[in-house]
């Protein structure tokens, strides 16, 4: 499998691209970064050689250039970048009618099981207050993260959608009700990725808590994506239907 990475020069990209040195019949065919380092094509058009697969960790802005590309070059794409707007959402639901598209904001196996579980908590604990914690190194620039968001999300979508999301409690100075989630950024030093669901009940307290003790997780995880992708059809596919 002949793999694109865009971001190539990123914390991540590097990752990858030893991740997938590790791995047998893959290999990194092109880098991409506007930065050009190491020889790698500054935009992703400027690659038109042979291509297997597009993994991409690299900044929400260059969405619609990313699935342009792989639109046009009819390439499967595994997107981890997160931060992404809703419009850019809609513009990879969009490409994923032609090509299939994994787009998931955290690529372990540990967090799809977490928020498998907390849908269930959440279910059938209706009466506890649900807060979010998540926690990451002081070079993150998005908040909250994206599993943040998605673990809440796989918790409002079993939930009927009652849940509205309170991320800042400082300007709202009134006691929380229990339709919401609360969620809140922590960070500091070097930390790669903790995320703490708490459901708080009169009188008792469930924790569910993740962390990410190495970032190769994630670029493990993205190589993993790739391999299930490869020979998909078109569609958007994400790390709930890996696990499966
Ligand atoms: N899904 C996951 O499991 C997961 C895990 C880790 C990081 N991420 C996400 O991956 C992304 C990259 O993370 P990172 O830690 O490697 O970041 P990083 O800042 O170290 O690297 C970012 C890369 O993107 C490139 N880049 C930056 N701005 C760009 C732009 N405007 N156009 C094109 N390329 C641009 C940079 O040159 C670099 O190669 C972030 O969105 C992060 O949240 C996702």
């Amino acid at each position: 499998m002949k793999v694109i990475i865009n971001g190539s020069d990123g914390a991540m990209g590097t990752l990858l691209a030893r991740a997938i040195a590790q791995t047998d019949d893959m290999e990194v065919i092109a880098g991409v970064t506007p930065t050009g380092a190491d020889g790698a094509y500054l935009t992703m058009d400027a690659y038109q050689g042979p291509a297997d697969m597009v993994i991409d960790f690299s900044h929400h802005s260059v969405t619609t250039e990313l699935m342009d590309y792989c639109v046009k070059r009819g390439l499967p794409a595994v997107v981890c970048t997160t931060g992404q707007t809703e419009e850019e959402m809609a513009y990879i639901a969009k490409a994923a009618e032609s090509i299939p598209v994994f787009k998931s904001a955290n690529m372990s196996v540990g967090v799809a099981l977490v928020a498998k579980i907390v849908k269930e908590v959440a279910a059938k604990g209706e009466d506890f207050d649900i807060e979010i914690v998540e926690r990451h190194h002081n070079r993150k620039v998005d908040a909250p993260s994206g599993t943040a968001l998605a673990i809440a999300d796989a918790i409002n979508d079993a939930s009927g959608d009652k849940y509205e999301y309170v991320y800042d409690r400082q300007s709202r100075r009134r006691a929380r009700d229990n339709k919401e989630i609360g969620i809140s950024s922590v960070r500091g030093g070097n930390i790669v990725g903790d995320h703490e669901v708490i459901f708080a009940g009169s009188n008792e307290v469930i924790e569910i808590k993740h962390s990410a003790m190495s970032r190769e997780l994630f670029a493990d995880g993205a190589v993993k994506a790739a391999l299930f992708l490869a020979g998909k059809p078109a569609g958007k596919y994400e790390i709930g239907d890996m696990i499966k």
